[in-house]
């Protein structure tokens, strides 16, 4: 007879059989967890900011998933097959036959990563007094449409807002607020909305296919264009596979590609679905669009055929593109975040629900509620972590919503979170396991924290170079 403290496999726990990682381990990097005095003079030495950490004092990386993952030995076996002509190199057409594959769109402009995607697009599209709506707000995203002379306007639905809230599609666009700003500045005025598959802000949270396909009809009554930042769009089609009625027996690929559809470009940082170390790339459907892109890209980033990338990553990235749609992979990859997020969950520990794609989002407010957010709880929290067990998170809070361009004042977000993000292929089962031991410990110590206070801020995307000290007690 099974005896109450029997210990249970993981699939045991949440009554069903387990998974395992579809994937074994063939080559290895050894880490190491500094003792407490090394890991306390760690800390101050990084002005309580983790960004700031060497990583090799690292234990356990959850700073971000970008750029983080594990590449396949099909990836590696890429790399090798980089042609490195400064012009024309053959990786770059396979990688525009990914996108166009995949993602659908017709013209391809590579970038180093992400946000030079979003510098090209926010250049081409935005003039100065313009908005862009969009669905929460990204760091290097609205930064990019600020810098273009933009206005971001969140009109992501209220429920994204409450960490407790259990919308299945907290991603979700409020047509009633995108309706509104056409009525206050007039749809001339908006060139494009802005939105995410899967709202990192939000907690990694999808949009559902009724959703796009809603807004797609509101746009086109208007002339609004629709692009997407499509960084964790396959992770967002899973949710859209397990979630939205009609989906369940389609694949990854066809969801990623319908959703797509109903935009008319989108920019990407590969660094994230895409499981590749740097990369990323701007696809558009208009032509005149695309010859804008591509005439800045030669500025800022590199040739139209490299775009800051070498020939081996683009190739890489190609591979990597067919595999983030493999369901076993996407699979065990969210089915990873949510395992952990589900023993916090069951500790009490307080998280934003429901779990989302690529990250658990510590809810610090609730967890340091004794700390104001002027004296960023979650950064707090972040230094605490890393303090007690060597792992190193990342805040998405008050630091990370800057200030108001306008006012100068601190943007005092609803959301204050510590992210705990997994990177792709990299980690185990043990490895969840400690984390989730780890947050315990600092949680049911928190009434011993103290909050810090900022004595460096750096003017843009402050929450990378910020330094703090600790509010004596
Ligand atoms: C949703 C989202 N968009 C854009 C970016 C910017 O991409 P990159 O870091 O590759 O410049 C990121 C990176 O974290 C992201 O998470």
């Amino acid at each position: 007879m099974a005896r109450e403290n029997t210990p249970r496999t993981m699939g045991q726990q949440f009554g069903r059989r387990s998974w395992a990682e579809p994937w074994k381990i063939k080559m290895v990097e050894p880490i190491r967890m500094l003792s407490r005095p090394e890991r306390e003079k760690a800390n101050e030495g990084a002005g309580y900011n983790t960004f700031l950490l060497r990583s090799e004092d690292v234990y356990i990386d959850l700073l971000t998933d970008s750029g983080t993952s594990a590449m396949s030995d099909r990836q590696w076996a890429g790399i090798m097959l980089g042609d490195e002509a400064y012009a024309g190199s053959r990786n770059f057409y396979h990688l525009e036959e990914a996108v166009r594959s995949y993602y659908g769109y017709q013209y391809v402009v590579p970038t180093h990563q992400g946000r030079g995607a979003e510098h090209l697009i926010s250049k081409a599209l935005i003039e100065a007094g313009d908005y862009v709506p969009g669905n929460m707000y990204f760091t290097t995203t609205r930064l990019h449409q600020e810098l273009a002379g933009g206005t971001f306007v969140d009109i992501i639905i209220d429920q994204a807002h409450d960490p407790m809230d259990q919308h299945p599609f907290k991603g979700n666009v409020d047509l009633d607020k995108l309706q509104a700003l056409v009525d206050r500045v007039g749809a001339e005025r908006i060139p494009y909305v802005s939105l995410a598959g899967t709202v990192n802000m939000a907690g990694g949270q999808p949009v559902s296919m009724g959703n796009v396909k809603a807004l797609r009809r509101f746009c086109d009554r208007y002339g609004i264009k629709i692009y997407l930042d499509a960084t964790r769009m396959a992770e967002n089609a899973f949710f859209i596979q397990e979630r939205e009625e009609g989906y369940a027996q389609k694949s990854i690929a066809d969801i990623l590609l319908e959703f797509c559809s109903y935009t008319d470009g989108a920019w990407m940082s590969a660094k994230k679905d895409s499981l590749v170390n740097i990369g990323g790339w701007l696809a558009v459907n208009s032509p005149e669009v695309f010859d804008i892109a591509r005439n800045w890209v030669v500025v800022y980033e590199g040739l139209h055929t490299y775009g800051g990338m070498a020939g081996r990553d683009m190739q890489a990235l190609a591979i990597g593109i067919t595999e983030s749609v493999e369901e076993d992979h996407i699979r065990s990859r969210i089915g990873q975040v949510r395992y952990l997020g589900e023993l916090l969950i069951s500790w009490n520990v307080p998280i934003v629900e429901p779990v989302g794609g690529h990250a658990i989002f510590l809810d610090a407010k609730r967890i340091y509620s004794h700390i104001p957010q002027n004296q960023f709880p979650a950064q707090t929290l972040a230094a605490d972590l890393y303090l007690d067990s060597g792992i190193r998170a990342m805040e998405r809070g008050i630091v990370s919503a800057g200030r108001d361009p306008e006012t100068g004042d601190h943007r005092y977000p609803a959301l204050e979170m510590v992210r705990l993000t997994i990177p792709r292929r990299v980690y185990t089962q043990a490895h969840m396991d400690v984390t989730a031991e780890a947050v315990k410990y600092v949680y049911d110590n928190r009434e011993k924290a103290r909050g810090l206070k900022m004595v460096y801020e750096p003017q843009y995307l402050r929450f990378f170079q910020a330094r703090f000290e600790r509010i004596a007690g």
